[in-house]
């Protein structure tokens, strides 16, 4: 059946039209300023609507355990939060634990979302360590359709050291590969925590002290010299501050191809959020990197105007408030990640496009368009033209509300952005032709396909 989208605004990476969208199976089939719907054809009609994208999320971590306990949203409940919030693709990161392989390591993910998924779905690999055995497996990743791969300059069980992110981006060289970083020092950060519990200090606000910005942007610089070194574009994953950024900028104007992600805790909260008085109010706040100042804030924005940031995703990593207890007497235990993947796009729109600090164009590109080329799914991802996937998301501009944790369906339980007011929403969600989420109602099951990717067209 032929479905026609009559009325809406078409927002690419460009700009918006007035379009009409024609979609059958799967797939888009024509897209153009009048489409004549044909017997039998559905006529939707979306006048004084957005139509953009299906949102992707880059960096989302479902059932991933970290510090002894589990993120409580799985693929299931993850991908259906994702859904609700217009993303129809998200790309999870693979985490074998070191001294695992990467084969394994994609199997136990293909085994956590396959049959789970009601969003597509893909995988980052980690590379948490480097020896021979992992880069003979490299090529198997690529022909298993995963070609980004991630590596940690923190956290003891999952870093890997400069000689290592040396080695490892010689070989992702080879490949055309791309590599996600977070960058943080993790040896300062050790010597940070070692001073504060010393000094007694344990509660959340040591948190954000113990991993300045400076320390990440001292980071993000060291990685670039190594891929300066190697040659290869890199991908910085999570950046939240301007010092950091400026870090980018130095790097590309020596002549080096550097993307970077942001995520919309760094757009809309500040550090003063580590400073509640009650533990369970602030331990929500805690990822990593920190949440940091209003002036990064401003700094982040303008990246994204000015193209310096390439995408927002969420890194959405959730933890109960009652799983946040374990670091009531000690902050490092405190399990790092927040929720995010189902509220992302409507705070970006609000946030960004309607206070005029971006564009809707931009809010394509950095939601959809850009993820969609990072990460090698371009063009059956990220745009409205015809031969791409059919992942539509009806914005309705008039649908103001306000963000409630009791009306998303993550697991964590509450949200950051809890009274957040939101301007317009998510109305209708199609994933691959189909119906998949109507003013708030999930109407589909776990019918989210693998997707292999390609090599970067960024
Ligand atoms: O605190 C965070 N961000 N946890 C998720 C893992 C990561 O660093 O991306
Ligand atoms: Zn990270
Ligand atoms: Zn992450």
């Amino acid at each position: 059946m032929k479905t026609l989208f009559r009325g809406g605004t078409v927002v690419s990476g460009k700009g918006t039209k007035k379009a009409d969208v024609l979609i059958e199976g799967e797939k888009i089939l024509q897209v153009a300023r009048t489409v004549t719907p044909q017997p039998g054809t559905r006529v939707m009609d979306v006048t004084g609507k957005l139509l953009l994208p299906g949102f992707i999320d880059a960096h989302t971590h479902f059932d991933l355990d970290v510090c002894g306990t589990t993120t409580a949203d799985d693929f299931a409940s993850g991908t259906r939060a994702a859904l609700r919030g217009g993303t129809t693709t998200v790309v999870d990161f693979a985490c074998p634990n070191k001294g695992e392989s990467l084969r394994y390591g994609l199997e136990l993910w293909h085994r956590k979302a396959d049959g789970k998924s009601s969003c597509d779905y893909s995988f980052h690999m980690t590379i948490d360590d480097w020896n021979p055995s992992i880069a003979a497996e490299i090529d198997h990743m690529y022909a298993a359709g995963i070609s980004s791969f991630k590596m940690y300059m923190t956290y003891p069980a999952m870093m890997i050291g400069d000689k290592a992110i040396y080695f490892a981006l010689k070989k992702l060289k080879e490949k055309g590969g791309i590599c996600g970083f977070h960058c943080e020092n993790s040896e300062l950060i050790d010597a940070l925590v070692e001073e504060k519990k010393a000094a007694g200090e344990n509660g959340v606000g040591c948190h954000p002290r113990t991993r300045p910005a400076h320390l990440e942007a001292e980071a993000v610089s060291r990685l670039l010299r190594i891929a300066q070194t190697v040659d290869i574009p890199v991908v910085i994953v999570h950046l939240t501050n301007a010092a950091a950024l400026h870090e980018v900028e130095a790097a590309r104007k020596r002549g080096q191809r550097v993307y970077v992600e942001t995520c919309p805790q760094y757009l809309v909260l500040d550090e003063s959020v580590y400073d509640l008085p009650d533990y369970r109010e602030a331990s929500q706040y805690v990822c990593s990197p920190p949440i940091r100042t209003a002036a990064d804030q401003r700094a982040l924005w303008a990246g994204l105007r000015k193209g310096e940031i390439q995408t927002v995703s969420t890194d959405h990593c959730s933890f109960t408030l009652e799983q946040k207890e374990a670091g009531r007497d000690d902050f490092t235990k405190i399990p790092g990640g927040v929720p995010g993947v189902e509220t992302r796009a409507e705070l970006i729109y609000t946030y960004g496009v309607t206070t005029r600090k971006i564009s809707l164009a931009t809010m394509c590109r950095t939601l959809s368009e850009n993820p969609a080329k990072l990460y090698g799914m371009y063009p059956r991802k990220g745009v409205i033209a015809a031969g791409a996937d059919a992942d539509l998301v009806i914005y309705d501009p008039a649908a103001d509300h306000t963000l409630r944790a009791a009306d998303l369906v993550s697991r964590a339980g509450y949200t950051p952005y809890e009274g957040f007011p939101i301007r317009g929403g998510v109305q209708q969600v199609w994933l691959r032709g189909t119906l998949a989420v109507d003013h708030g109602a999930i109407l589909i099951g776990p019918e989210g396909k693998f997707i292999p990717r390609g090599k970067c067209m960024l």
